[in-house]
């Protein structure tokens, strides 16, 4: 991970927000190539959601709703976290990321040890467990820990439990519900009539204007309402990097299918095509894995969850959720809004809510992701025999910031810099391409390797000597090299970057 982190502040990746003041936690901005590489993601789901789909319209809706639509929604009352605060410390901690453990010696409990969620939170309870076992001096045999988390901690316990930030007992206060949406006012008022909330998912937006698609758009079930957009959420511990950050960015996708439809192929259908859909921005298929929500941790009206789930440097982790939600997000607003939310039956000549699958996404993630995978340090030779590191990104051509870097072999030769240009200029129109003529040519190779290039094309003695106007392609993960004439660039660049 702190490879790659370096890497995306090296290269122009990602930056932590307002550096320059000491940053500000779970906030990120998008340098050069970051911003690149988020708008490939965002642009290859919109083709592949909406354009190259039939049944599947865009929307774009308002960060800022109505306050009543998250009362509806039930993210007043319920989008909550469980928080517990360190009082000596002032630290806070989500209560089920704090683990803990009885130390029990020869049956009895001598004490408690805690520790965060991490890859191995029982290894360090334990390691903690036998720590707490000889600074006491306890003799007898030490049981495994059994860990829990701090919403499973009785009130007698939480006393009892050593804070991670003091590792002293008497601290820790009872897990209590923080609710993670950001709160402003809107207009001059500031008082409880002007509350409003940044919106904590994109999804609402889609069920709030779910009648006005099916009055304009020309829908019919079943079919689906995807927007892409920024959501916020006032996480308490943000962490790994851009993974779990306050300010993400979502594509969500809800679609609506009738009361009677079988719920859970499409539920299948759906989880099968993002899995597919991230194969093909080069995710590949050894990182990824499903996991089922188990039935009784699903909220009420939910038929089931799976989450695609992905492993990262930190441990496999939740990349994009495939919900079915049953028609409770209409039902709730028809109920708030006194507007129903009905569609009509031909067949049956009756008024029926709609059903929905939900496939949620975040890019933030996605980009993390592809980043992890792609990440390499490996041993090459140069020119001259010399094993050399070389960094390299392999990002699928769809994805990657810069498609093609055109590299004149040398930078005072009229007649090569003149058909760099020239290839330069007319590749620019269609693709996001790099001119470089600054050092050696193995130099120009390495530094489009480390950002993901997958080609780089060089404009040398045999391009304007030899008659056939070639180049010299270079592929980034091969590193082999061959002859191409100009039509061959733009077949294969028309054939992998789609
Ligand atoms: N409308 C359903 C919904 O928002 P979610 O599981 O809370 O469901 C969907 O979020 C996706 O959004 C997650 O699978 C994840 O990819 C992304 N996401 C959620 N919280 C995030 C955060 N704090 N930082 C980055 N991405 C986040």
């Amino acid at each position: 991970m702190e490879n790659i982190v370096a890497l995306a502040k090296r290269r122009g990746f990602i930056f932590q927000s307002s550096e320059i003041y000491g940053g500000l936690n779970g906030f990120f901005d998008y340098g050069p190539l970051g911003s690149e590489l988020k708008k490939n993601i965002r642009d290859c789901w919109w083709k592949d959601m909406v354009h190259r789909r039939d049944d599947i319209v865009g929307l774009e809706s308002s960060i800022i709703m109505h306050p009543k639509v998250w009362e509806a929604s039930g993210h007043v009352a319920g989008f909550t976290d469980p928080l517990i605060d360190c009082k000596v410390s002032k630290q806070r901690y989500r209560a089920d990321q704090l683990f803990f453990s009885p130390v029990v010696v020869d049956g009895k409990t001598a004490g408690y040890v805690s520790a965060l969620e991490s890859e191995n939170t029982v290894g360090a309870l334990q390691a903690a467990a036998e720590a707490f076992k000889r600074k006491k001096a306890l003799q007898g045999t030490l049981a495994p820990v059994v860990a829990k988390d701090m919403t499973e901690a009785k009130p007698e316990e939480i006393e009892l439990i050593p804070s991670p930030a003091t590792g002293e007992a008497g601290s820790l206060t009872p897990p209590r519900s923080f609710n993670m949406m950001f709160q402003t006012n809107v207009g001059a008022m500031t008082d409880a009539s002007s509350v409003a909330y940044l919106r904590p998912e994109t999804a609402q937006g889609m069920f709030v204007d779910f009648k006005n698609v099916v009055d304009t758009g020309r829908v019919k079930l079943p079919f689906g309402i995807a927007q892409i957009g920024k959501s916020f959420r006032n996480e308490i511990t943000p962490r790994n990097f851009i993974f779990r950050s306050r300010e993400f960015e979502q594509m969500e996708m809800e679609y609506f299918i009738h009361e009677d439809a079988d719920w859970s192929k499409a539920h299948q259908e759906w989880i099968e095509w993002c899995r597919q859909w991230l194969l093909s921005i080069g995710l590949p298929a050894s990182h990824l894995s499903l996991y089922a929500h188990p039935k009784e941790k699903l909220a009420f009206y939910s038929k089931g969850t799976v989450d695609i789930m992905f492993a990262y440097p930190f441990g496999v982790q939740e990349l994009w959720g495939i919900a079915a939600r049953g028609n409770y997000d209409l039902n709730q607003h028809a109920n708030a809004s006194g507007k129903p939310q009905e569609l009509f039956d031909e067949a049956t000549k009756k008024k029926f809510v709609p059903h929905v699958i939900e496939p949620a996404v975040g890019v933030d993630r996605i980009l993390l992701a592809v980043l992890c995978a792609g990440y390499a340090e490996e041993d090459v030779k140069d020119e001259k025999g010399n094993v050399e590191k070389r960094t390299v990104l392999r990002l699928s051509p769809r994805i990657a910031p810069v498609k093609v870097a055109v590299l004149p072999l040398l930078k005072n030769k009229e007649a090569l810099v003149g058909r760099a240009r020239a290839l330069y200029q007319k590749l620019q129109r269609r693709y996001a391409v790099f001119y470089d003529d600054g050092g050696n040519i193995g130099k120009r190779y390495r530094r489009q390797d480390e950002i993901g290039t997958p080609w780089c094309v060089t404009i040398d003695f045999d391009t304007i000597e030899k008659p056939g106007d070639t180049f010299t392609l270079r592929e980034r993960d091969s590193m082999a090299q061959k002859r191409i004439t100009e039509a061959e660039l733009f077949a294969l660049l028309e054939e992998q970057v789609y």
